[in-house]
Order: C-alpha cells, then sequence, then structure tokens
C-alpha cells in the first residue's frame, strides 16, 4: 500500500464548459500523481501534486533511448454519482509486461490502481459526463538517470495525468477510412510490438502521415515478415466478422494485447458468436470482400471504444464496407461496452472498479 503524500493545487482551473468538444489529448486536469524510483531505494515518495512541468536533466535517457512506457484507461461517472473504472487491473498487469520487455522496473498491480484512484478521486470533478466523453487516465513510466551508454536506466519516474476527452477520432462512431500499409512496417517478431512504448507509435509515424495525404485516418499494418498477415491499426486492435465468424489477428508478440479486444471477444463469447484468434491474410480480407462475406470490419482501443471501418484501401483496391455504415455487432459492442463502463448495464464479467 503506498502512502500518498498530496500536495491541492492552490490555483485550479476552470472546468471545461458543458459543450466543450474535449477534443481527445488537449486539456489536463489540476493535479497530477509521481513516484520515483532508484536502484537503492525501489519505488518511493509517491505524491499527488498540482499539475506542472516536470524538471529534467538534457541526459535524461528517456530523451536518448526510449526507454519509457505509457497505459491508457479511463474513468467515468455513473448517473447515480458512482466513479467507475474499467478493468485496471490489467492496465497494471500489461504495464508490469512492458517493463519487462524494455528493462524497467515494474509496479506492484496494487499500487498501480491504488495511485490511479487517489488521483481520479481528487480530480473527480474533472469527469465529464456528456455522451461519448470520460476521464482518461494516461499512466507512463520513464528513464531519467543521467547517462549517454546504452543500458538500462537505474532510475525512473512514474507519473499519472488525467485528460477529460470526447472521441478519439473526430468522425466519432461514424466509420472510417483505412488504410493498408505494405511498405512501411511497425514491428516484427521479437521486437517490441506487443509493448505499449512510445517507439512502437513514433514508427508509425511517417505511414499515418502517408495515409493522411491520401484522406485516410489510419494505417492497417501488415506483418513485418510476409507483408501478408494483418497486426493491427495505428492505435486499435482490428476484427473482421466474415460469414458470421468474428476473426481478429491472434496476439503473437508483435501487436499489442488490447483490454478492448479482450473484452470484445469476451462479449462476442457471451453472445454466441464463434470468435477465430489467428492468422489473417490480406488477399482473404479481400477475398471476402470480394465474394459479399466481409460483414463488419471494427477496430477497438481504450482510447477509440469501438471504431467501425467503413473503408479499407490495399494497393490499388478500395474496399467500401457495408456501404460506409456501421454494422450491427460494431454497434451492439458499442453500446454494451459504453453501458457496463458507464454502470448503464449490469457488470455481469466484474469489469468495472468503484474508486470511493
Ligand atoms: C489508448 O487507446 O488508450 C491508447 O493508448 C492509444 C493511444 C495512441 C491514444
Amino acid at each position: 500500500m503506498l502512502d500518498i503524500k498530496i500536495e491541492l493545487n492552490p490555483n485550479p482551473k476552470k472546468l471545461p464548459d458543458k459543450n466543450d468538444p474535449l477534443v481527445f489529448g488537449t486539456i489536463f486536469t489540476d493535479h497530477m500523481f509521481i513516484m520515483d524510483y532508484t536502484a537503492e531505494k525501489g519505488w518511493h515518495d509517491a505524491r499527488i501534486v498540482p499539475y506542472q512541468p516536470i524538471c529534467l536533466e538534457p541526459s535524461a535517457m528517456v530523451f536518448h533511448y526510449g526507454q519509457e512506457m505509457f497505459e491508457g484507461l479511463k474513468a467515468y461517472k455513473s448517473k447515480d454519482g458512482r466513479i467507475l473504472l474499467f478493468r485496471p487491473d490489467m492496465n497494471a498487469k500489461r504495464t508490469n509486461r512492458t517493463c519487462e520487455i524494455l528493462c524497467m522496473p515494474g509496479i506492484p498491480e496494487e499500487d498501480f490502481v491504488q495511485a490511479i484512484k487517489e488521483l481520479v478521486k481528487i480530480d473527480k470533478n474533472w469527469i465529464p459526463t456528456r455522451e461519448g466523453t470520460s476521464l482518461y487516465i494516461r499512466p507512463f513510466i520513464i528513464a531519467t538517470t543521467p547517462f549517454l551508454g546504452v543500458k538500462p536506466a537505474d532510475k525512473y519516474k512514474f507519473i499519472i495525468i488525467l485528460s477529460p476527452v470526447g472521441p478519439y477520432y473526430p468522425e466519432g462512431l461514424d466509420p472510417v477510412k483505412i488504410w493498408i500499409e505494405d511498405t512501411y512496417v511497425r514491428a516484427v517478431k521479437g521486437g517490441i510490438g506487443e509493448a505499449k512504448t512510445g517507439g512502437n507509435y513514433a514508427a508509425s509515424l511517417r505511414a499515418q502521415m502517408k495515409a493522411h495525404k491520401e484522406g485516410y485516418s489510419q494505417v492497417l499494418w501488415l506483418d513485418g515478415v510476409h507483408r501478408k498477415y494483418i497486426e493491427e491499426v495505428g492505435s486499435m486492435n482490428i476484427f473482421f466478422k466474415i460469414n458470421g465468424v468474428v476473426v481478429t489477428p491472434m496476439l503473437n508478440g508483435s501487436i499489442l494485447p488490447g483490454i478492448t479486444r479482450d473484452s470484445v471477444i469476451r462479449l462476442c463469447w457471451e453472445w454466441g458468436y464463434e470468435v477465430q484468434e489467428r492468422l489473417i491474410s490480406i488477399d482473404e480480407v479481400y477475398e471476402a470482400h470480394k465474394n459479399g462475406t466481409l460483414e463488419e470490419v471494427f477496430g477497438t482501443g481504450t482510447a477509440a471504444v469501438i471504431s467501425p471501418v467503413g473503408k479499407l484501401r490495399w494497393d490499388d483496391h478500395v474496399m467500401v464496407i457495408r456501404d460506409g455504415g456501421i454494422g450491427e455487432l460494431s454497434q451492439r459492442l458499442y453500446d454494451n461496452l459504453t453501458g457496463i463502463q458507464l454502470g448503464d448495464l449490469p457488470d455481469t464479467f466484474g469489469w468495472m472498479v468503484e474508486v470511493k
């Protein structure tokens, strides 16, 4: 159990207006959590302080070799005033898996969740309640040792910041257009693709800019070896409904083990769908589109929730899915997931954690 010192912000900011669009990741709350690590002391000095810049030496290793990790989860306010977190234990577990991959010190799961709960409690007035909004929670760890040699650092900071957000994509639940990338690769098996670390997102930017230039909002990655098997989308995992079966790439070490992905699989099982986690080639998707069995495509992610895909472009082939409209399963998943998260539907899986 952490002993968290609290320094309240003497100059709280004005809360966003009820009609503020809450563009994703642009507004930050009054407080942040911070905790230090040294090899001698382990994690220590847990504190909640006013949201502020952090001071680091320019030689801090994070700036040079990218030793950092981050997470993303959300807090919601239910109609009866409860504050709810969605599966924070899963983020704690994934943090520790990422830390293992990047040779960083992990954080006890209960400390990770406690820090989030305490911070959200202090900034609870920042949880927006308009439809499609939530309080996005961004925990991250950075290497702070001032050193220019390449090796794991021995000093770190664990920080949590909060941001009231609307939809990740400006499209909201309207279907997005996705560019299938066959030149650049994001990650390869044996690399760090399954880690939630900035490097994987840095690796995605060039392709994302290319996609944007062509009028597509995200990139769908193919595997780095054969350039053939579907991996994931820039900020989401990807699902296909082909001839009634729900298909998603299996976790192979190079894609992110999404918490929304896991939740969607469980919901689909519950509803009696056959779910296959396996290799899916782009040729299979293209064939399914050609023969009319590609019924739905959607992305899943904490930020994006469920994001229906209306158009896929692969090389010269443009696949329009459901005439660019939202599929039945995508809509049902969105309604059920957000219903559970907001406390409007029964939490039969025991996913929600109340902040008291
Ligand atoms: C999330 O969905 O929480 C993520 O971390 C994706 C991020 C790129 C917004």
